[in-house]
C-alpha cells in the first residue's frame, strides 16, 4: 500500500514540476523522447486499435497525422487504412522524422508503402483545400502555441464531412482537461462533436461540415 502512495506522490510532483516548466520554456518535444513516446508500456497505456477506433479510421482513408513524432502510432494507422488508403505524417522536427523513417525500412514494416513522412507545420499545411478524410493529433495540440491557427488548417485541408480526432494522454507534461479539447474544437468551427475514452487518454472527435 505505502509504495502505491509514493508512486502516486512521485507522479504528482512530477506532473506539478514539469508543468510549471513547461508554462516558462515553450519547446517542441525534443526528438531524443522518440523512443519512449513508441514503447510497449505506453502501447499498454494507449493501445494503438482503441486509439484508431475512437479516432474513426477506416480502411481507404486519406489521413493526414500532424505531429508524427516518432511514428509511435503511424504504422498501427497505416495498416488500418491499408493499401487503398494513405497517412501523410507531418512533424516540425527532423529528427522525430527520421526516427519515423527507419521504422519504415525495418524488414517487419516492408509490407507498409502507403506513408508519406513530410517536414512541416501545422501552422502552414502544404495541401489544398478538401486534400483529406480525416486528420488526427496525438499529445501535439497542446504543443502548438497557436492552436487555433493550427486547426484552422487542419479544418481548410479535411473534405466535407471529415473528422479531426485529437487524443490526449494523461502521461503527457501538456495534458489539458477534456473540457479544454472539447472548447477548442468547437471555437474552431467543428460541429458534432463527441469524445470517448477516459480521464487517463481520451479522444474528441469534430467534424467539418
Ligand atoms: C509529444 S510529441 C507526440 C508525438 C506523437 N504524436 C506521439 O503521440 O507519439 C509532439 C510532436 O508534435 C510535434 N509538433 C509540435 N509543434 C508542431 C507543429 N507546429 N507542427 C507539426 N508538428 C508539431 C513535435 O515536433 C513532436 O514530435
Amino acid at each position: 500500500m505505502r509504495i502505491v502512495l509514493y508512486v502516486l506522490a512521485a507522479f504528482i510532483i512530477y506532473q506539478i514540476l514539469i508543468r510549471l516548466i513547461r508554462k516558462v520554456f515553450h519547446f517542441p518535444a525534443p526528438a531524443f523522447i522518440g523512443r519512449f513516446l513508441d514503447s510497449n508500456i505506453r502501447r499498454a497505456m494507449q493501445p494503438p486499435a482503441a486509439l484508431i477506433r475512437r479516432s474513426g479510421i477506416q480502411p481507404g482513408m486519406r489521413v493526414l497525422e500532424i505531429g508524427c513524432g516518432s511514428g509511435a502510432y503511424t504504422l498501427e494507422i497505416a495498416r488500418a487504412v491499408g493499401a487503398t488508403g494513405k497517412v501523410v505524417a507531418l512533424d516540425i522536427q527532423p529528427g522525430m522524422l527520421e526516427q519515423l523513417k527507419n521504422k519504415l525500412t525495418r524488414s517487419e514494416n516492408t509490407d507498409i508503402r502507403n506513408v508519406e513522412p513530410l517536414l512541416a507545420s501545422a501552422y502552414q499545411l502544404p495541401f489544398q483545400n478538401g486534400s483529406f478524410d480525416a486528420a488526427f493529433m496525438i499529445t501535439v495540440l497542446q504543443e502548438i502555441p497557436d492552436k487555433w491557427r493550427a486547426l484552422a488548417e487542419v479544418r481548410r485541408t479535411l473534405r466535407p464531412g471529415g473528422i479531426v480526432a485529437v487524443t490526449e494522454w494523461l502521461f503527457d507534461p501538456d495534458y489539458p482537461l477534456k473540457q479544454t479539447t472539447l472548447r477548442l474544437l468547437k471555437e474552431a468551427g467543428f460541429e458534432n462533436i463527441d469524445s470517448s475514452g477516459n480521464l487517463w487518454t481520451y479522444t474528441v472527435r469534430g467534424y467539418r461540415q
